[in-house]
């Protein structure tokens, strides 16, 4: 059983603004941070992108790339279109837009490349599990699994994360009705799929970190 749906339609024009107002450009940075290593990627499965910043960018830099993109939010997604097709040559042709909650969607696949960019922190540590596995089919072989997401470190900074955190989960369910209140451990899951982190960098004094992952299927 999946949990009740957050809303953002609501916030997805501020959304923007609500970010820099609060975080600057800390969680662009952790967007932007790998993408010179995704030039080369193929097909992407992107969750959860709210107004598309991260994608027209990817999709622009890779001109060979094809995106499904999959967010329950219409006015996110419709956001998202816009700007891709504003700063990418055939946007239009190469994304596939779906607004579809990504814990039940079918998945269509091979991915090359899976984006989750502050999107796995939306949900509770068993529909995070879910996600996993049933995105781990549709893997290519050392496809590769962008995540960036708020991160409580150890020493002095632990307290302020948390406070941090506790803070914009509040925020989120008065604005969105998200009911997810603490952040599940992704790592734990990409791992049991047969996914490596190969690369992290953490911002904020650790309170973001943007890490990829590569994924190597078992051989039998
Ligand atoms: C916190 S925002 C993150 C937006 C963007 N990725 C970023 O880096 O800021 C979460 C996004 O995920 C979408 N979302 C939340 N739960 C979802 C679900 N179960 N399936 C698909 N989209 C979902 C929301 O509509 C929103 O656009």
């Amino acid at each position: 059983m999946t949990t009740a749906q957050p809303n953002f339609d609501l916030i997805a024009r501020p959304y923007r603004w609500l970010e820099y107002i609060t975080l600057g450009r800390a969680l662009e940075d952790c967007r932007l941070h790998y993408l010179p290593s995704l030039l080369k990627r193929k097909q992407a499965l992107v969750l959860g992108d709210g107004d598309g910043r991260f994608l027209a960018q990817l999709l622009a830099e890779n001109p060979h790339l094809r995106a499904d993109a999959i967010d329950t939010s219409a006015a996110m997604l419709l956001l998202l279109r816009k700007r891709c097709e504003g700063l990418a040559p055939n946007a239009s042709t190469r994304l596939k837009t779906h607004q579809a909650n990504a814990l039940t969607c079918p998945l269509d696949g091979p991915y090359d490349l899976i984006v989750t960019h502050f999107f796995l922190d939306c949900l509770t540590q068993p529909d995070l599990e879910n996600l996993v596995n049933r995105i781990a089919p549709t893997l290519a072989p050392k496809a590769l699994w962008l995540v960036s997401d708020f991160h409580i470190p150890s020493g002095p900074m632990r307290l302020p994360a948390k406070v941090l955190v506790r803070t914009l989960y509040l925020a989120f369910r008065i604005l969105t009705g998200l009911r997810t209140a603490r952040l599940p451990d992704h790592a734990t899951s990409l791992q049991q799929a047969g996914l490596t982190r190969i690369a992290h960098r953490h911002r904020l004094a650790g309170i973001l970190v943007t890490e990829l992952w590569q994924f190597n299927p078992a051989t039998p």
